[in-house]
């Protein structure tokens, strides 16, 4: 996601560090510590600026939610739109991080929310690679990634999020019976990530070239990319596939 650098993002995304994990591995151990109850995890890589992660935390409750992605100056949006669903303030004028108080948050101020006000959602500023060092074996509920870049030279083809290599990774941290989904509007993409995943130790077990017309729709939450692109006449492919 191309993205021009955001005002003051340091100091934003410090004034909502109690949203974000970072530097911590094994993290699937600490959730009794990280959220107000523990339920299974849900992650998703690459989350762009958050419209997915919202929208399905809020639908369902009854997990808690990881979501990865490696643009600080996107992640940022994505964290400030989610506090802001929950009612924990917004940006000032100036671009700073307003609490519901009226207290801005500028320079080095944190402001340390209060677990039980944090929701079920937790933001991860880092790269898939390091995915296994984040999370324990058979640890995950469910994976997303969305539109994620395509990463179309040859030389570049094993930083696709559904390369083996990622793939293998997302195999051990997932539970048994866990499950990753896909979609693109990227054809090419698509249809390499079908060989992938049949290639890989998880089972794929459903796909479409028209996800917007299939019977998986009236579950679909658009993400950003997704309103852009099928407003331009794209059609959204889909997979998914589970850990045996
Ligand atoms: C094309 S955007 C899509 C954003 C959002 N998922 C959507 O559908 O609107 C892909 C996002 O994935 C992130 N991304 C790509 N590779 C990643 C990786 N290896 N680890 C974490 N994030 C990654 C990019 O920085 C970018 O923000």
């Amino acid at each position: 996601m191309r993205m021009r650098k955001k005002r003051r993002c340091a100091e934003r995304l410090f004034a909502l560090s109690s949203l974000f994990c970072q530097n911590i591995t094994n993290i699937d151990n600490k959730c009794d510590m990280i959220f107000d109850k523990v339920r299974p995890i849900r992650l998703e890589i690459g989350c762009g600026k958050g419209d997915f992660i919202c929208q399905l935390s809020r639908r369902d409750p009854d997990y808690n939610y990881f979501a990865m992605e490696k643009v600080s100056d996107v992640i940022v949006v994505a964290a400030e739109k989610y506090a802001s669903s929950r009612g924990l303030g917004g940006l000032s004028p100036h671009g700073l991080w307003t609490d519901p108080d009226g207290r801005v948050y500028s320079e080095d101020e944190r402001w340390d929310i209060p677990v039980d006000m944090r929701g079920n959602v937790r933001f991860i500023t880092g790269d898939a690679e390091s995915l296994e060092e984040l999370f324990g074996p058979d640890s995950v509920s469910d994976i997303y990634a969305n539109f994620s870049d395509p990463w179309t030279k040859n030389s570049q083809t094993d930083r696709r999020l559904t390369a083996p290599g990622f793939l293998k990774k997302y195999g051990v941290i997932l539970r048994r019976g866990g499950s990753f989904r896909f979609k693109t509007d990227n054809i090419q993409l698509f249809e390499y990530s079908l060989e992938t995943v049949r290639s890989s130790d998880l089972e794929l077990t459903y796909y479409t070239h028209d996800l917007h017309a299939s019977d998986r729709n009236g579950n679909n939450i658009e993400t950003e990319y997704e309103r852009n692109f099928s407003a331009k006449g794209f059609k959204i492919n889909y997979l998914e596939a589970y850990k045996k």
